[in-house]
């Protein structure tokens, strides 16, 4: 049984994330009575900051997020009084001492969440052991991207190994903190009816489409160097994915969940070589308007360098190889500046083996299972029903919804965060990501960059507010299959 938590220190304390995410979750727990009573709260950065301006960036971040409707003066002098602040220098000598002294003493462990640069996580695990803040009750929270490739992700899964133990390190996905994702696994594996026809009988492809409409929002210097594939495939599109295709685990424990998503991550067919031509798509947006506005395109984005090659846009037709999957097509796109926000996955069953309807000119659409995770969290299914009336026998396809919708009360629309940090709270590691999951999908996506690299493979433009290249259709048509729009 682990202690109480006495401090979260948050590295990145002044950060992008931290500021539309992070303390805006920690305020929501807070005020939720679910942080630990005695638990501070110690923000690190390198910036020569006051507490007073530093508790006022705080409030500001709470106040203009996603839990702005939570903010109350009260709760926040309260929340405000666990906060302080430690400007640090990672790398330097000594450049901890101010991080101990924030520190409270007693028991428990401290969390150090690592929202940082991904070049900072090894020298701040290296840090933190050499100046001694680690123990065995200390735990490490770290963001995504681990590493830019396989070798690069293993050297920092030893440099965290080396201050931490496995089971003391939680590698965020917060896209396994979004309720939908989580209802997912139930609904797979709480539900007797969908198992018989989860497999390659039964489906015929499974699409998952992660669009978004902004586009790089400031952070050239980073995307331009990781691009769609690493950013959004090597992370939150195949940890999707793994939760489509994994076997039902023996239990819902952190083991047994992430033992069968590795599998998922090792039957992945390798694309290589040649086969990176037929299989992937790259796409880069070029001007154009969202919701009737203007937008530039990636090449005229702040700090931009006009000659860059990098994908905003990626589509893969994958292939799991397992006794399950065998055969089953998995279409993976994910875009910056596409038509609409939208994530989701899309089960789409084979058409039935015969139409007793063809002989009245009636068709038959095949049966899908959408479950959309943004901008709105919905499941449904779509059904061939008879229209009504006096018609002889007209069919029309219905999407019957399987959301939950009140059904259990409503909570508030949570920020993934809140969920993701109170896992770590409880010491529960099932939704956060072990280092062999992390190295696999890396081998998986250096294969594809390796191929792209060899064949010299070409960004294609779009314009912003597509669905991406026309190549990314043609990858699914070839095959007499269409992305669901
Ligand atoms: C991040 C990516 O991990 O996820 C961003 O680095 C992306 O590029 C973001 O915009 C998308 O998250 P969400 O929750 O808004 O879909």
């Amino acid at each position: 049984m682990s202690l109480p938590c006495r401090a979260l220190v948050l590295f990145g304390a002044t950060g992008d994330l931290a500021r539309r995410m992070l303390w805006p979750s920690l305020y929501a727990l807070h005020k939720e009575n679910l942080l630990p009573g005695a638990m501070q709260l110690v923000g690190a950065a390198r910036h020569a900051v006051t507490q007073g301006e530093f508790i006022e960036r705080v409030r500001e971040a709470v106040r203009t997020s996603a839990n702005a409707a939570l903010y109350d003066d009260a709760t926040f002098a309260a929340f405000a009084s666990r906060i302080r602040y430690a400007a640090v220098g990672i790398g330097e000598t000594r450049g901890l001492e101010s991080l101990r002294a924030a520190l409270p003493s007693g028991p428990g462990g401290v969390i150090y969440y690592f929202s940082t640069g991904p070049d900072l996580f090894g020298p701040i695990a290296l840090g933190l052991r050499a100046a001694n803040l680690v123990d065995e009750h200390s735990r490490a929270v770290v963001e995504k991207p681990i590493g830019h490739d396989a070798a690069s992700a293993e050297a920092v899964n030893d440099a965290l190994g080396s201050a931490f133990a496995e089971n003391r390190i939680f590698r965020i996905d917060h896209y396994l903190g979004k309720e939908a994702v989580q209802n997912l696994i139930a609904l797979r594996f709480g539900n007797a009816i969908f198992e018989p026809l989860w497999n390659s009988t039964a489906i015929d492809h499974v699409q998952i489409t992660v669009a978004e409409t902004v586009g790089i929002e400031g952070r050239w210097g980073y995307y331009d160097r990781a691009g769609a594939l690493r950013d959004m495939v090597q992370s939150h599109v195949l940890q999707l994915l793994c939760l489509v295709a994994m076997e039902p685990p023996a239990a819902f424990t952190p083991s047994a969940v992430r033992n069968e998503k590795v599998k998922v991550l090792w039957s992945l067919r390798p694309i290589t070589g040649e086969h990176v031509n037929r299989n992937t798509v790259r796409g880069q947006y070029a001007g154009g308007y969202i919701d009737g506005k203007g937008v530039p395109g990636y090449l005229e984005e702040e700090g931009a360098h006009s000659e860059s090659g990098t994908e905003s846009f990626v589509a893969i037709r994958a292939e799991v190889d397992n006794w399950r999957w065998s055969g089953v097509p998995f279409y993976l796109r994910t875009g910056k500046r596409m038509k609409q926000r939208t994530s989701e996955i899309v089960i789409q069953f084979k058409p039935a083996p015969f139409n007793i309807f063809a002989g009245i000119g009636q068709g038959l659409d095949a049966n899908a299972l959408l479950i959309r995770l943004q901008p709105n969290e919905t499941i449904t299914l779509s059904l061939m029903h008879k229209k009504p009336g006096l018609n002889q026998m007209q069919l029309g396809e219905v999407a019957l919804n399987l959301s939950p919708g009140g059904a259990f009360g409503t909570d508030r629309r949570r920020i993934a965060y809140e969920r993701m940090l109170l896992d770590v709270l409880r010491d529960n590691p099932a939704l956060f990501v072990r280092r062999d999951e992390i190295e696999a999908s890396w081998r998986w996506i250096d294969g594809i960059v390796e191929g792209w690299r060899v064949a010299g493979h070409a960004v294609r433009p779009y314009s912003a507010g597509s669905w991406g290249p026309s190549e990314a259709a043609a990858l699914t048509e070839r095959h007499g299959h269409h992305w669901h729009e």
